[in-house]
């Protein structure tokens, strides 16, 4: 089974979460958009969905799926995004799309998280995965050295690369992320960081993980 086969059956198993007349929320990557091919097959059975980037609006729009602004909707019933990486206990770094910041805001809304992801995602220790932080680029050198000091590892600016927000992402290299939680906290505490990508004080509620076998559902 290959790794696109492996997300495929991820979006497809994540249907079973989507519940009927309601609006959900739709992350952003490779996976989240084999989810949106998914959805399409139900996209009269939802009320529509908040897209965490730009590009994910625009790949719901090609499917005729509705589209609402986070601000005019009450609840969302789902939220299903892909990851970097993932604990066990369903920590997660996200944002090797540079959509972090939307994707944290619309997760924190839904009311549960679904991670789907191809088996190579999960980890014992993230942090092989390049940590991004999004930074509001006149804070960009405060927010490197600050980084330096309080969690350590190397902060790269990505180049060539600006979010959806008009901001720069930063990723670093280097961590091994033991306490995921409070390495969260300590960032979100950087003045000129927008978002760090460490989805940990809201995790993940399921992880669907494709592996060669079939998909495993692994509960937080
Ligand atoms: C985008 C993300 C993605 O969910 C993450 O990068 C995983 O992407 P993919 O499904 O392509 O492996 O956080 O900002």
């Amino acid at each position: 089974m290959t790794q696109d086969e492996m997300k495929q059956a991820v979006a497809q198993e994540a249907l079973k979460y989507v519940a009927k007349d309601t609006i959900i929320g739709v992350g952003t990557g490779s996976t989240a958009n084999f989810f949106i091919d998914a959805l399409a097959s139900m996209k009269n059975d939802i009320k529509g969905c908040v897209a965490s980037s730009i590009v994910t609006q625009k790949n719901l729009e090609s499917h005729g799926i509705k589209i609402f602004d986070l601000n005019t909707v009450e609840a969302i019933s789902v939220y299903i995004d892909g990851a970097d990486e993932s604990d066990a206990k369903l920590n997660l770094i996200k944002g090797g799309g540079g959509a972090l910041t939307r994707e944290k805001i619309v997760a924190s809304v839904a009311d549960k998280f679904i991670c789907i992801a191809d088996e190579s995602k999960l980890v014992n220790v993230m942090g092989d995965f390049p940590l991004p932080v999004e930074v509001i680029p006149m804070a960009v050198n405060h927010v490197k050295h600050q980084i330096t000091k309080i969690i350590g590892g190397t902060p790269f600016v990505r180049e060539n690369f600006i979010t959806d927000n008009g901001n720069l992402i930063v990723d670093i290299k280097g961590l091994k992320i033991t306490d995921p939680k409070a390495m969260e906290i300590q960032l979100n505490n950087i003045v000129g960081m927008v978002t760090n990508g460490l989805f940990a004080n809201r995790g993940a509620d399921i992880l669907l993980l494709g592996t060669p076998k079939g998909v495993r559902v692994i509960e937080g």
